[in-house]
């Protein structure tokens, strides 16, 4: 296979300054519903990238579970790889890889850990199976067989067999307060468009500039 011969046009239309709303966060919803119009898979699944205490990137796939003006929200366990790098550096980069519709969108924030109220709230609201799952998974740590999973979620399912899954002390959530967002739409020839909204200095509004694709 010759992956060089791999490619394609982008054609789906272009972004123009003249339809930037003044909030990134309108376009961001516009374009996450019409993600979730097209079908596509896990639209709201992104690429979360946090580095280690040597500045060494690491990525993965979390969902995004809320979106309002003070940020982009999303759950994990507390003891995780990507909770230790938040703990120590709050920088986080995500990133939407909406490419059949010819879209990405880049985020860079500092990540907050959410309230435990809000965090309760989310965790209630899941199915039963993945609270228990919740509980058996050590995130991210060692473990020397799927069966050791599998014990321990049957056994804690089983503890739990009557009312409600409590919340673990070690799961919990984020939320990324955006400090630059950038919106990239395919464009024929790889002349793509490409806005950038960045906080101004008084960080009451956003600066925006076309970025060369
Ligand atoms: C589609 C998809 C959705 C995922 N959603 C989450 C999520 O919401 N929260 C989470 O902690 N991990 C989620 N994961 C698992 C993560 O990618 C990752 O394996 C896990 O969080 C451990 O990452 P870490 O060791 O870097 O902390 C998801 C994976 C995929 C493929």
């Amino acid at each position: 296979m010759d992956l060089s011969d791999i490619r394609r046009e982008y054609t789906k239309g272009g972004l123009k300054r003249s339809d930037l709303p003044a909030d990134p966060l309108t376009l961001f919803d516009v374009w996450l519903q019409q993600a979730v119009a097209a079908k596509l898979p896990d639209p709201t699944a992104m690429t979360v990238a946090t580095v280690d205490e040597q500045g060494r990137p690491f990525q993965r796939i979390v969902l995004l579970k809320d979106i309002d003006e003070r940020g982009l929200v999303f759950y994990t366990n507390l003891g995780s790889r990507k909770a230790q790098h938040l703990a120590n550096n709050s920088f986080i980069s995500l990133h939407f890889p909406w490419h059949p519709l010819e879209r990405q969108v880049h985020v860079v924030g500092v990540a907050e850990p959410l309230s435990k109220l809000e965090v309760v709230k989310y965790f209630s609201s899941r199915p039963k199976e993945s609270q228990v799952a919740a509980w058996a998974s050590k995130q991210s740590s060692r473990i020397s067989a799927r069966s050791v999973l599998e014990g321990k979620f049957l056994e804690l399912k089983q503890k739990f067999v009557n009312g409600e899954v409590p919340l673990p002390s070690f799961w919990g959530g984020y939320r990324v307060k955006i400090d630059s967002i950038e919106f990239w739409q395919g464009g024929a020839h790889r002349l793509h468009d490409r806005f950038i909204y960045e906080r101004d200095s008084e960080n009451s509004g956003w600066q925006i500039d076309r970025l060369a694709p």
